[in-house]
């Protein structure tokens, strides 16, 4: 199988591609990253030699035409993928997120190749923390945020482009991941690094938020279980029922860092902050036969704790920036 594999250099494309390398033999991977501020092709170095890498824009149409051409399969990673950049400018991410998914339809249209869709749980909007539902995928849209707004587009695309042109195409809609090479903006990997910095873990409002955590593998086994046995124009929801509220969160990473537990600090909420995400992944599981190896949230945290400890090369270069953001967010 020829692979296409769009925002490879990120935190769960790059992940996706140790997996397949590691786990699929008859695979033969290239990469298309634009190598944005979240693209590390360090992420890739595991790997190298074994892909093709491209640099290159998903939305540069006659270079996605050649790519997909040569494909048998494209998952689609690349997205602007952060909540509070999104607030701050929207623009890369109608341009990226929309856009550049229509180019890859278009592409996948022309050439008649399968095409996985990656997406996220906040195309479904949030719920109230004592909601005895979870989202599944009938859960009508209603996102949040202008990144969650882009996802909800690019998802509805596919829709119509498998409905009206036949298109071959899934989604999968999963929830929070943590693991190895996330970029230190998001919630897990600042705290992580701000205390291997000695700097104090910073909660938004009350941090009663609650996020669906689960580890990036479990995620790329997921997305493997829709590519290989996935029925066409089918949504898919992808989650390890790890639900967790952003204060025990930190509260664990202080623990597991041997620091006092109270030892954060609260500052200005994000605005329009989702309270809370649950995913019902009984579809995937009882349709597809996936379950999640990551059975302990606060082993794979453990064990996430050793990675930013040991890989302090990888995320050093981008922690001084990122904080510096956060700083004229007062967050
Ligand atoms: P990320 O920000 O870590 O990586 C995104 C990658 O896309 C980067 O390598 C970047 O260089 C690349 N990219 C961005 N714009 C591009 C463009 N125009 N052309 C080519 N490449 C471009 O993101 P992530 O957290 O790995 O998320 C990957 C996907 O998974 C996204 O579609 C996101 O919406 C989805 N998702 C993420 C999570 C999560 O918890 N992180 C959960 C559910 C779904
Ligand atoms: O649900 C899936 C989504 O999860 C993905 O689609 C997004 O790409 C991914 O970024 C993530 O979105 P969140 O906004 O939930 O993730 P983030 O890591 O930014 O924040 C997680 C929670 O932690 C959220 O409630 C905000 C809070 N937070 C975040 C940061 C960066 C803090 O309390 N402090 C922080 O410093």
């Amino acid at each position: 199988m020829r692979l296409l594999v769009t925002g490879g250099a990120g935190f769960i494309g790059s992940n996706f591609v140790h997996h397949t390398i590691r786990d699929r033999a008859d695979v033969q991977v290239t990469v298309l990253d634009a190598l944005t501020y979240a693209g590390d092709e360090a992420s890739l170095a595991p790997v190298a030699g074994r892909i093709t890498f491209v640099q290159g824009d998903i939305t540069d149409a006659p270079l996605v035409d050649r790519l997909v051409a040569d494909a048998d399969v494209v998952v689609h990673f690349a997205a602007e993928s952060h909540n509070d950049n999104s607030l701050e400018n929207p623009w890369p991410f109608v341009q990226t997120n929309v856009i550049g998914t229509y180019t890859l339809l278009e592409a996948v249209r022309r050439h008649g190749t399968r095409y996985h869709h990656i997406s996220t749980d906040e195309v479904y909007g949030d719920l109230e923390l004592d909601d005895p539902d979870r989202f599944t995928p009938e859960t009508p849209y209603n996102p949040s945020s202008p990144y969650s707004s882009t996802k909800a587009a690019s998802d509805l695309l596919v829709r119509a482009w498998v409905r009206s042109f036949g298109v071959q195409a899934t989604i999968s809609n999963c929830s929070n991941n943590y693991g190895p090479y996330q970029h230190v903006e998001k919630f897990i990997p600042r705290q992580i690094t701000n205390v291997i910095d000695g700097v104090r873990p910073k909660l938004y409002g009350t941090g009663e938020n609650v996020r669906d955590w689960i580890h990036v593998e479990d995620h790329n086994s997921a997305v493997w279980a829709i590519i290989d046995k996935g029925r066409i124009g089918e949504t898919y929801l992808i989650g390890a029922d790890g639900e967790q509220n952003n204060k025990d969160v930190i509260e664990l990473i202080l623990e597991l860092t041997g620091q006092p537990r109270d030892a954060y600090d609260r500052v200005n909420d994000r605005p329009g902050h989702d309270m809370r995400y649950a995913i019902d992944s009984s579809k995937l599981r009882t349709e597809l036969g996936w379950a999640p190896q990551f059975s302990s949230f606060q082993d794979g945290l453990a064990a996430t704790v050793a990675w930013y400890r040991e890989n302090e090369a990888w995320w050093r270069p981008q922690k001084d920036a990122t904080e510096a953001k956060y700083v004229t967010l007062g967050r």
